[in-house]
């Protein structure tokens, strides 16, 4: 019997997934990792514990399942997203990464929309300028901290050093590439103009490739490190939520991943490089090769839940907190809650947008506040479906649901009513390792395409159909919770 790996280097584990050729999922082994804020508004890791701890990872794997490391067929590398890893001419780290939920690189935005033109840039990249994305946090490094910037020979993002570190190549995958905003979406690959306009030289970024292509094989020296056999195939893979979309089965247009997770993240796959024209939507290429995809990313999504939960009835279990929902009517009898715990980023990239429950009257209990909790993260997620249609997607058929708040009947029912979408939940739980582990799978031709992989391997467990009342309520509380962003932006700039 063969058998895939999948590894993902998220933010807090490395993780490891063995299936079988049928995508029954065999072991998975998670080497937790943390990471440090030197400063406010820092966030950073060190390379080092990336690879010492998927190294760990992978030696359990093994172990606990007995499964030789020659009998591994392909490797797929999945991951956080965005983040910095400078490596000097020997391969040496040069500074700890900067990581995707860092913020220090406010200043550098503006410079990347003064240099390239903001209209350009969204034009070439599908993107604004984030904090979050790698370019900006290049041009930090060269601002300030030049003697670092100078020794700099090699990018990477996270998992991709986890590859060079594999297979010795420097390698990305097109994915992961477009979340740098240093690439073209057309050409899938790297943008000379923006990195011309940024002063950033092509020879410093590793070759892309597609998610199932391969892209160099494990080492003799990894070999030895990790029990696996030298010459095992790796492919490119893809960053955590195209490999995660991937995972679900969202790799066609039309069906449209949610994932309801301490973020929530919506995530439309396209035929084409679409964009939102104000660039309020991340638009990247997909793991899935020749395809792209739209997404929008609320912060605190289940997050606000807790939040919640931990605040007001941390005695209270889920079940026993979201039970007395039922007995309220949609649209908490106008109580509305906005979900912006830690800031937005989509619809609204605004790190001082604040959190707030706003229309009580004496008729509201805390039942009703719950309600209005659930609906209001519900609603945050229908702006980015909105973006989407906007953006040229009308035929969404099915949204297909995962993460923590996924287990929730009654949240189901909400969001089938909210985006009036039928819901869908399938088998698979694993989310980017198991879609790397399918990427690597057809790599090495045990599947012929991404989407014959999907169909072999993923089945929806259950569906939830919006109630045709309940969406015609919703519509009009919509229109209400849209508005009050916009009504309190200026006053939560002078909050700070
Ligand atoms: C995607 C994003 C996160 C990170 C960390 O844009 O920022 O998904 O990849 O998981």
């Amino acid at each position: 019997m063969k058998y895939l790996l999948g590894i993902d280097i998220s933010t807090t584990g490395a993780k490891a997934l063995l299936m079988d050729t049928n995508g029954l999922v065999v072991g998975v082994e998670t080497t937790p990792l943390s990471l440090s804020t030197p400063k406010p508004l820092w966030s950073e890791q060190d390379p080092q514990d990336w690879w010492n701890g998927i190294t760990a990872s992978i030696q359990k794997l093994l172990q606990r399942t007995g499964i030789p490391g020659k009998n591994i067929a392909a490797i797929g590398l999945t991951g956080q997203m965005h983040g910095l890893t400078l490596l000097d001419a020997n391969g040496d780290v040069i500074r700890p990464a900067i990581l995707w939920n860092d913020q220090r690189t406010g200043v550098q935005c503006d410079h990347i929309r003064t240099a390239v033109g903001k209209e350009r840039l969204i034009h070439i990249t599908g993107n604004d300028a984030l904090t979050g994305f790698t370019a900006p946090k290049i041009l930090w490094v060269m601002e300030c901290e030049p003697e670092n910037w100078k020794r700099v020979a090699h990018i990477l993002l996270p998992k991709d050093y986890v590859r060079y570190k594999l297979t010795g190549e420097f390698a990305s995958d097109r994915a992961g590439g477009s979340g740098t905003i240093l690439f073209d979406l057309k050409t899938r690959d790297w943008s000379p103009e923006i990195m011309n306009s940024l002063g950033i030289p092509a020879e410093l970024l590793p070759r892309t490739f597609e998610g199932t292509q391969i892209t160099g094989v494990v080492s003799q020296q990894s070999a030895a490190l990790t029990g696996l056999a030298a010459g095992t195939p790796v492919v490119g893979g893809g960053g955590d939520q195209a490999a995660g979309a991937v995972g679900m089965g969202a790799v066609v247009p039309g069906v449209v991943s949610l994932t309801l997770g301490t973020s929530g993240v919506v995530f439309a796959t396209t035929d084409g490089p679409f964009i939102e024209p104000q660039g309020r939507l991340h638009a990247f290429c997909h793991a899935v090769p020749g395809r792209w995809h739209l997404m929008g990313v609320m912060l605190s999504a289940a997050g606000s839940l807790k939040w919640y939960r931990d605040t007001f009835a941390s005695d209270t279990s889920y079940d026993d907190l979201l039970a007395p929902v039922d007995n309220i009517p949609a649209g908490s009898e106008g109580l509305y809650f906005l979900p912006y715990l830690t800031g937005e980023r989509t619809p609204h990239p605004d790190p001082l947008a604040r959190g707030g429950f706003i229309g009580f009257t004496l008729r509201h209990s805390f039942a009703h506040c719950t309600r209005a909790v659930l609906e209001g993260i519900s609603f945050g997620l229908k702006d980015s479906f909105e973006l989407m249609k906007a953006s040229g997607l009308q035929n969404i058929r099915q949204v297909r649901v995962s993460g923590g708040g996924s287990r929730s009947a009654i949240w189901r029912q909400m969001l089938a009513d909210i985006l009036d979408a039928e819901l869908v939940t399938v088998n698979s739980v694993e989310g980017g390792a198991f879609g790397a582990g399918l990427l690597a799978g057809i790599g090495v031709g045990i599947w012929p395409t991404v989407d014959e992989a999907c169909g072999n391997t993923i089945q929806i467990t259950g569906h939830t159909s919006p109630i045709p009342e309940q969406v015609d309520v919703y519509k009009n509380h919509y229109t209400i919770y849209n508005s009050l962003y916009p009504t309190l932006a200026n006053t939560f700039k002078q909050i700070g």
